[in-house]
């Protein structure tokens, strides 16, 4: 049996989530398909019944990122029993993870557990600080020990789960939240190598690309020089707005 993590992780909490229950599994080897890569050929990946699939996203004002569902309907899952991870920053996931289900399933992979969880937000680092945490890890442990026992019985994976969230999905709307480099850029080009939707042209490494740009922040994230940032007035807003909503201390969910 094969596992692949199929994961969109700009900033690394999302991988973080995916590790700690891949690991509860004590296989030798994970493969992985890396969603943000633009220059990937998504169509070439293959996948058989008897793998296992994890698909990660993080959640994006509630909905998956739009560059994760376009390269997720480029895969073909065969049938590969799959579980779905939605991570978030302590505020909600909204329609994340019924709109993860549904693009798994357009992809023929057969979903047999999902789970939400928590990660330090990406913008507002202050909710959900250093989470995944040593109680986050033991809860995500034991989700993998269910759903390994999960996997060996054929008859309950043909059920289908029942998830939170809504259809049709919450509206999105566009990014404001567009990164600039200040005096400090070396001119490097990691921010451009590494943004998954190519916004950052390596002639013009100081601007981002608004049209492209999805606020993943992770630029921001690789930035060796700290020159890249977003408007910090307007974080401090949005923070302002959300402080009810990100500070009560959530916590992650298994459907299965
Ligand atoms: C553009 C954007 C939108 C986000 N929207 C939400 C949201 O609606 N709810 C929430 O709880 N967290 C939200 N977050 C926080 C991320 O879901 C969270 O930090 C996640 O761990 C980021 O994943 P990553 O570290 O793999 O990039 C958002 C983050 C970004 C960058
Ligand atoms: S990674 Fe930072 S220092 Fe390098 S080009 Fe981008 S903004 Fe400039
Ligand atoms: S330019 Fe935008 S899309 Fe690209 S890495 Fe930075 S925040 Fe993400």
């Amino acid at each position: 049996m094969r596992i692949t993590q199929i994961i969109f992780s700009p900033t690394g909490g999302t991988q973080r989530v995916a590790d700690i229950l891949t690991s509860g599994w004590n296989f030798d080897a994970i493969d992985k398909v890396d969603l943000s890569n633009p220059k990937t050929d998504y169509s070439l990946f293959n996948f058989e019944e008897d793998d296992i699939a994890v698909i990660a996203v993080p959640s994006f004002a509630g909905r998956v990122p739009v560059l994760a569902a376009e390269r997720l309907a480029k895969l073909d899952g065969r049938k590969t029993p799959c579980v779905l991870i939605c991570v978030y920053g302590n505020r909600a996931y909204e329609d994340t993870l019924i709109e993860l289900h549904d693009l798994a399933n357009q992809s023929n992979f057969k979903v047999i557990a999902a789970i939400s969880a928590v990660a330090e937000h990406s913008i507002m680092h202050q909710y959900a600080a250093a989470r995944p945490d040593r109680q986050d890890k033991r809860q995500l442990q034991d989700f993998a020990k269910k759903i390994y026992e999960k996997i060996t019985d054929t008859a309950a994976c043909d059920i289908p789960l029942n998830l939170p969230g809504n259809r049709p999905y919450k509206k999105t709307g566009g990014s404001s939240l567009i990164p600039k480099a200040d005096a400090k850029c070396t001119h490097c080009g990691i921010c451009a190598d590494r943004c998954p939707a190519e916004a950052i042209d390596r002639n013009n490494l100081k601007v981002s690309d608004s049209k492209k740009c999805i606020s993943c922040m992770r630029c921001i994230a690789e930035c060796p020089s700290s020159a890249r940032k977003v408007n910090s007035a307007m974080v401090a807003a949005a923070a302002f707005a959300m402080k009810k909503a990100c500070s009560e201390r959530k916590e992650n969910e298994l459907f299965i």
